[in-house]
């Protein structure tokens, strides 16, 4: 039995190769003829992870479109009626709603990762940089999702953050209304932020993410040495000519991620089932209520994986000032390949210097995030939030100086771990 299903597969593989030869040399390429640095540590695990949640996105996303009505009057009962009476309606959304936070802490984690072992450097810059074009989108993204449900958040949010762009001189005013599509979020609104939500900016994401990984193929993976293992020595168990320090991305990597994903779903299960709100962090109480123009929210705040710039936005007193230090701060960060001039990647052989002031960073981020996330009221909170946004920029702006500066251990010539 087994030999006619083997046969047969062959059979099937020989009848596609022979239609299209290049399929079977694309997937060697980029699966086991991939090979990766043995030395991939858990950090290594997020650009999976992403993708995982990505495709668990678009899936959700599909189904839900089915049952969703993309109209002012309609669409928060509509996500009542996904939840109540569509049959596992309620799982379906829950699994969009906590695939989206989900999916910004592995993309947050994935570019402090790229940021810890100097994954931007030479010759990585293009992978770095389609990187935060994924960024970008994603954010785009998240923002029309979320206004989708037509709740209070979703309707008071779009319209604090549509009208940012009233601050921009002269052109101002008109490109709100442009966005909008009216002088309020609406039915306008609504509908095209449906349109570019499950189709246009997918679409986009899905493009850059494999440009993502095609310029990251081209040049090879970095690993938490920084060292390139494509300039140490050839020739390994599985080819002469492959890098000694390689191993095939597949089945070594396939496998050991695989367990890794196990992991993320137990984790989003948890959530899921006991706390899909996760205490207002995911799904804010607010968006609990229909949409109400009359009536103002007591706080209005983004949901957590854009406080760190909302903090940024409100604690600068000037509001032309507050949109430019919240989009220059999402801006310099496609400037660090060049802004790093440290003469190695990886954080490991870097000196103390760099590490102290990449871990401030770290917490500074998440503090203001805090910040982004409270009413905005006490003005203790606001000087911190001036002093940790000073701090962000100072970081990258000094960053050409404190990277030459600082003193660096010798790179070893192979990774670590090898034997
Ligand atoms: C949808 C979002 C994303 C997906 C699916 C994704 C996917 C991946 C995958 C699968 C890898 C190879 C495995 C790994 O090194 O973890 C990778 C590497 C990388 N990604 Fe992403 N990524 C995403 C977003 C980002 C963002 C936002 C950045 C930074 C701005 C970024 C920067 C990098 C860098 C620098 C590498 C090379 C890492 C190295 O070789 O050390 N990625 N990405």
């Amino acid at each position: 039995m087994s030999n006619v299903i083997v046969r047969t597969a062959n059979n099937l593989m020989d009848w596609v190769n022979q239609r299209a030869p290049a399929l079977t040399p694309m997937y060697r390429k980029h699966m086991t003829e991939y090979y990766a640095p043995k030395n991939f540590n858990i950090w290594y695990i997020f650009g999976v992870l992403s993708i995982v949640v990505l495709v668990n996105q678009i899936v959700t996303g599909i189904f839900l479109t089915m049952h969703f009505k993309p109209s002012a009057a309609e669409a928060f009962a509509s996500v009542e009626y996904i939840m109540r009476d569509v049959e596992w309606g309620w799982l379906i959304r829950y699994m969009h709603s906590t695939g989206a936070s989900l999916f910004f802490i592995v993309v947050y984690i994935h570019m402090f990762r790229g940021m810890m072992y100097g994954s931007y450097q030479k010759p990585r810059e293009l992978v770095w940089i389609l990187g935060m074009l994924i960024y970008l989108a994603l954010m785009a993204e998240a923002f029309m999702g979320y206004v989708l449900p037509w709740g209070q958040m979703s309707f008071w949010g779009a319209k604090v953050i549509i009208s940012l762009f009233g601050a921009i001189p002269v052109i101002g005013n008109g490109l709100t209304e442009w966005i909008m599509g009216d002088y309020l979020p609406s039915d306008a609104t609504l509908n095209r932020f449906f349109a570019l939500h499950v189709i246009a900016v997918p679409l986009v994401l899905l493009l850059l993410v494999v440009l993502h990984l095609g310029a990251l193929h081209e040049v090879g993976s970095n690993n938490p040495d920084g060292v390139e293992i494509k300039k140490g020595p050839k020739g390994n168990r599985w080819s002469p000519t492959a890098p000694a320090d390689g191993v095939p991305f597949h089945p070594y990597y396939t496998v050991k991620d695989s367990f890794y994903v196990g992991c993320l779903l137990v984790v989003a299960a948890f959530i899921i089932f006991f706390a899909p709100a996760f205490g207002g962090w995911f799904l804010e109480h607010d968006n609990f209520s229909e949409a109400n123009r009359l009536v103002t929210p007591e706080h209005i705040k983004p949901v957590w994986y854009y406080t760190p710039y909302y903090a940024m936005l409100r604690v600068v007193p000037n509001k032309l000032g507050g949109v430019l230090v919240m989009f220059g701060a999402i801006a310099i960060l496609f400037l660090v390949p060049w802004l790093d001039r440290a003469k190695v990647k990886s954080y490991r052989y870097r000196g103390l210097l760099s590490k102290l002031l990449l871990a401030l960073f770290a917490i500074s981020f998440v503090w203001l995030g805090k910040i982004g996330a409270g009413p905005g009221t006490d003005i203790v909170e606001t000087y911190i939030g001036r002093g940790l946004t000073v701090f962000y920029f100072l970081f990258f702006i000094t960053m050409p100086l404190w990277t030459m500066w600082d003193k660096t251990k010798p790179v070893p010539e192979r990774v670590t771990t090898h034997d």
